[in-house]
């Protein structure tokens, strides 16, 4: 028996031409198949056995025959769908379907079986049983060397763990949306009044632990927030309101907002506008990023220094966003992470403390549904450079 194990045959011994026409040509394998006649019960040996031991169902069809009827399906398509393969051949592969046939994808995959071209769809199909299962399905049009289609190939695989899963996550953020949500603004609502002294007066160590109470429940809502936030960028759900503003405007904001966070350290923000040209940008998102940049800044800052936040235009069509601070400044190590979920600088190290730990991966997220870029210039001892573009 001549090798069939790609390994063992004579790889090396082809010439470069033939090498990159097995590189490019979807009927190099055949052609060379059918010039060693002698070799082609082995390499179809090869590939029957492979499509019978993978674990996704295959299936092939004959077009040519009323109602598209299945011809062979592999043992792991059998056991997906609960019948035997004698009870498959023959019929057409909608009998994995039932009453449900609105799907959407169904019509999908008659279009694409019409035109001929390849599909791939996700759609609930049942098990003899009557389990219904999620099917990951792909079916590709096959042609003969004359380009004449002879027969459909259908690769499924059983997604139900994956799609159940993804349900789980969903009921979880509706869960978070709510349940929490709703309790938590009642709580702080009720710590702010009792802070400001609308519920009466409080003595300093009561004041004290509303305080930290009250910044407890902040941190929590942000992270709830950022959580939500997260889901619909995953989802491609978040969608930008983009108006044509002065970039200075949402500086201003930044500053308004986070004065307060600053003064507690005696921290400078400074407005370095270099620009007054408007822009296109989603200015509450671009709030969001630049307030995410700037109390990293203030909390990553020594006391008493200053902290830039500066608007510019490195060329006509490009608007640049920069937080700069002389903070204790970033490993080059940990540069490479920032930008991932959940990512935190050294959580021993006592300047990390009260993040999310998703801010720079939202704010990276947002900047490139703008279409633009976000980056970081720092080395340890010599403070950060933060810094987004738009275009
Ligand atoms: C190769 C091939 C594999 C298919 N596999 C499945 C499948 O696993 N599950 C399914 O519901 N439909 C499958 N279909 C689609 C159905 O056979 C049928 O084309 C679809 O239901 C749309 O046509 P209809 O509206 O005539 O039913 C497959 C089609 C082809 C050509």
């Amino acid at each position: 028996m001549s090798p069939v194990n790609p390994d063992d045959s004579d790889e090396s011994n082809k010439s470069e031409a033939v090498k990159s026409r097995t590189a490019t040509d979807p009927n190099a394998n055949l052609s060379q198949i059918q010039n060693n006649v002698k070799e082609l019960p082995d390499q179809l040996l090869l590939m029957y056995r492979a499509v019978e031991s993978t674990r996704n169902g295959v299936v092939i069809t004959d077009p040519n025959r009323p109602d598209n009827p299945i011809i062979y399906c592999n043992p792991a398509f059998a056991e997906m769908s609960g019948f035997r393969i004698d009870q498959i051949i023959g019929r057409n592969c909608r009998f994995l379907q039932r009453d449900d046939r609105e799907q959407p994808e169904i019509l999908e995959i008659r279009k694409a079986i019409a035109a001929e071209k390849p599909i791939t769809t996700i759609l609930r199909n049942y098990r003899k049983n009557g389990q219904v299962f999620w099917n990951e399905l792909t079916v590709s049009p096959v042609h003969d060397a004359s380009g004449k289609l002879i027969n459909f190939i259908g690769i499924q695989n059983d997604v139900s763990a994956r799609k159940e899963a993804e349900r789980r996550v969903s009921e979880f953020y509706s869960v978070i949306s709510h349940e929490l949500r709703t309790p938590l603004t009642s709580i702080n609502g009720a710590l702010r009044v009792i802070e400001d002294g609308s519920a009466g007066r409080v003595n300093a160590g009561v004041m004290k632990m509303v305080k930290i109470a009250l910044g407890n429940s902040e941190r929590l809502m942000r992270l709830i927030s950022d959580i939500l936030d997260l889901k619909k960028i995953e989802s491609g759900k978040f969608k930008l309101s983009l108006q044509k503003l002065p970039p200075m405007t949402v500086i201003d904001t930044v500053i308004e907002t986070l004065k307060p966070l600053a003064d507690e350290k005696k921290i400078n923000l400074i407005k370095d506008v270099k620009t007054h040209q408007s822009a296109l940008f989603d200015p509450d998102r671009v709030v969001q990023i630049l307030n995410n940049l700037t109390t990293n800044a203030i909390k990553y800052s020594p006391d008493g220094t200053d902290i830039i936040l500066r608007v510019e235009n490195p060329s006509s069509d490009s608007t640049r966003f920069a937080v700069i601070d002389n903070g204790y400044g970033i490993a080059r190590e940990e540069i490479e992470k920032l930008f991932g979920r959940f990512q935190q600088l050294d959580s021993s190290d006592k300047r990390a403390k009260g993040g999310t730990g998703l801010g720079l991966f939202i704010s990276k997220s947002l900047v490139e549904l703008h279409g633009g870029h976000i980056g970081v210039e720092s080395s340890p001892g010599h403070g950060s450079t933060f810094w987004f573009e738009i275009f």
